[in-house]
């Protein structure tokens, strides 16, 4: 399929925006600087911390770092869960919610099965999800506009 530009000029941060990439959503995450430092204190609770599985699928080489991104602020990756497809639904805000942990950092979670997410798509461990979420070939063309694919 064919690429697609995205433009985050408008993206503050705590915002995410989703674009459509051969048919799948891939979010885009403008990460604050409280989640840049809560994804240092994650790496014991998730399955994957130097997202090492898969790597041609899941994580471009350029992505292979610890915040699975080419600049730290913005996390592209997939919306879609990788257990059974569906999609998880955001929950960035730290602090006790319901069905997440009391010390949750922010992230994504499925509403299907219940695998949860940090804020660069790793899965957190003894999850139904297998796999942190992908992250698709992409590249900046400048600040403000991705290409993707
Ligand atoms: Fe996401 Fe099952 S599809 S946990």
């Amino acid at each position: 399929g064919a690429a697609v530009e995205a433009d985050i000029s408008g993206l503050k941060p705590g915002e995410k925006m989703t674009v459509e990439w051969r048919g799948k959503p891939v979010w885009i995450v403008r990460r604050t600087k409280e989640q840049l430092d809560g994804l240092k204190k994650l790496d014991a609770q998730v399955a994957d911390p130097k997202s090492e599985r898969k790597p041609s699928e899941l994580t471009p080489e350029y992505a292979r770092n610890e915040f699975r991104s080419i600049k730290p602020e913005y996390l592209v990756a997939v919306g879609i869960c990788s257990h059974l497809g569906c999609s998880p639904s955001d929950k960035f805000v730290a602090g006790a919610q319901p069905s997440l942990p009391d010390d949750w950092q922010g992230g994504f979670l499925c509403p299907c099965h219940g695998s949860t997410f940090d804020m660069a798509g790793r899965v957190f461990k003894n999850k139904p999800a297998p796999d942190n979420l992908e992250v698709p070939p992409h590249m900046y063309l400048s600040d403000t506009k991705l290409l993707i694919g």
